[in-house]
């Protein structure tokens, strides 16, 4: 849990949020920060691990140093065990294939084992993979844009309720006005963009009225415009209207509403801008701009949209299904008792998804526990005895340092680091390469049969990364603090 200055609170287990709520002030912490980040973006899980190794790499390079080794060589013998170690993974990975669902839960399920939520991963892991294997494009197969899946949170309810809809949801209510409908089977949608209500004048403009004859225009012309814009909505079959939010001035006003509701469309205010796209593409319509651009053509279409409350007197949502097919976005409504948690329950649930991800772009998946890391190290520390000098000396140190992955696990789960990784080690000189830490049990057991699994491009990426950052540090030779600029008073 971290508190920010402004008292404002986060729960968190991932690492990269994490540690871009940690105020840190030394550049080279900062890097570590970054490295966080980049793994984020380019694996989305292994976030921790990634800090973790590269730690555990600087640790190695400061007593390599201390023996007299130049940091050239270091960086250089360094970057030759990463890409040794990621032969190394992909001889040990599993390659999968997207139609076996079960694994890829398995491995959604490992992503969400260390988070706040795992007592739930049974119901969101198998969300996870459905909604990623929904918006793969066939096109291009190796692909998957998450900005495809929205995750919308709704306060209310427990993570049990938590659901993925083929479609649309919207955390908002719809507007009650004059008993408008709140649930339209065979629903016309527009999207639109301009308000309904009067326009204001300019800034620097004052309307002056000075009688109420005039007064009375004014509001006349004013129900007039109104009607006139609802008309125009109805003449085109549209019978559920979504207005974007305006910061000009209210997008709807009540005169407008009461209009709609007697035309009988339904209304959803308050839509996001950055929403739009999402909403145009998943109900096939067209966002519109201005009133005369509105044709019956822009429209979408869903089976139903309704305003739905899942227990009686909960928060009410709503939710529109039977979108148009082939659909390639999804929703994925996470519900929750408080904000924090809430939080935190999408911030587990992009990982999981994240995973998916990497295992459509490279469909392979190895042990996890710790296992991956014992296996480089061991084989590099093999690999080393083939080389002589400086460089053997550096790849062994290398090898090293990936056991704190393992050692750190045995101690988060309260078991002894030193034993199970000495007997990790043995295991894995036995040929056993999918023995790693049973958290469970505390013991070692396969991971494969254990059902831990993790794509292979998270591991890969973090030992890369981290061997990337660290390499970074070494060509620093030292820190000097630039000019400061004070305002003299
Ligand atoms: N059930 C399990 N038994 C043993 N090890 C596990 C299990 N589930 C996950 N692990 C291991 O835990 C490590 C991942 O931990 P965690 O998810 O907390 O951090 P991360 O993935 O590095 O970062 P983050 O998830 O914060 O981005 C991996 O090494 C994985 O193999
Ligand atoms: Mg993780």
């Amino acid at each position: 849990m971290i508190q920010s200055g402004n008292g404002e609170g986060i729960i968190t287990n991932d690492g990269a949020p994490l540690l871009n709520k940690i105020e840190v002030g030394h550049p080279a912490a900062k890097m570590l920060v970054e490295l966080s980040k980049s793994q984020d973006s380019e694996a989305g899980d292994g976030t921790t691990s990634v800090v973790v190794i590269a730690g555990a790499l600087l640790g190695a390079t400061q007593n390599l140093m201390a023996k007299g080794i130049h940091p050239t060589v270091i960086a250089e013998s360094f970057s030759a065990a990463a890409i040794e170690a990621e032969k190394i993974l992909e001889q040990v990975a599993i390659p999968i294939d997207l139609s076996d669902r079960e694994s890829l839960i398995k491995a959604a399920t490992t992503s969400l084992a260390s988070k706040v939520v795992y007592q739930n991963a049974s119901l969101l892991a198998p969300i996870a993979v459905d909604s990623v294997l929904k918006v793969i494009d066939p096109s291009m197969p190796d692909q998957v844009d998450l900005r495809n899946i929205k995750i919308v949170q709704k306060l209310g309810g427990t993570l049990d309720d938590c659901e993925l809809v083929e479609g649309l949801v919207f955390p908002q209510k719809a507007v009650h006005a004059a008993s408008g409908p709140t649930s339209v089977k065979n629903a016309k949608i527009a999207l639109i963009q301009f308000c309904l209500s009067p326009p204001k004048t300019d800034i620097e403009n004052s309307v002056v009225i000075s009688d109420y004859t005039q007064m009375d225009r004014v509001l006349k012309e004013e129900r007039q415009y109104q009607l006139e814009l609802v008309k125009k909505i109805q003449k085109t079959g549209c019978n559920v209207l979504l207005v974007q939010k305006s910061i000009l001035r209210d997008a709807l006003t009540d005169l407008s509403k009461h209009f709609l509701a007697k035309c009988k469309i339904m209304c959803v205010s308050d839509i996001e801008r950055d929403e739009i796209e999402f909403i145009a593409k998943t109900l096939g319509c067209l966002p519109v701009a201005s009133p005369d651009a509105l044709k019956p053509e822009k429209l979408g279409s869903a089976e139903l949209v309704q305003e739905v409350s899942e227990n009686a007197g909960s928060a009410k949502l709503i939710k529109i299904t039977g979108v148009p097919k082939p659909c390639r976005t999804c929703s994925i409504l996470v519900r929750g008792s408080n904000k924090l948690m809430l939080e935190e329950a999408d911030r587990s649930i992009h990982d999981a998804l994240c995973v998916i991800r990497c295992l459509v772009k490279k469909k392979f998946l190895i042990a996890g526990g710790g296992a991956p890391e014992i296996q480089v190290s061991q084989k590099l520390t093999e690999h080393s005895k083939s080389l002589s000098g400086i460089e053997s000396y550096c790849l062994r140190a290398f090898a090293e340092a990936l056991e704190v992955v393992p050692l750190t696990l045995a101690e988060n789960a309260g078991l002894h680091p030193i034993t199970m990784v000495t007997e990790l080690r043995n295991r894995h000189l036995n040929g056993e390469t999918s023995a790693g830490i049973n958290v469970k049990k505390g013991c070692i057991s396969n991971m494969v049969t254990e059902n831990v699994l993790q794509p292979l491009l998270v591991s890969t990426s973090a030992i890369n990364l981290a061997a990337e950052c660290v390499k970074m540090l070494l060509k620093i030779d030292d820190l000097v603090l630039g000019s400061m600029h004070f305002l003299s008073t």
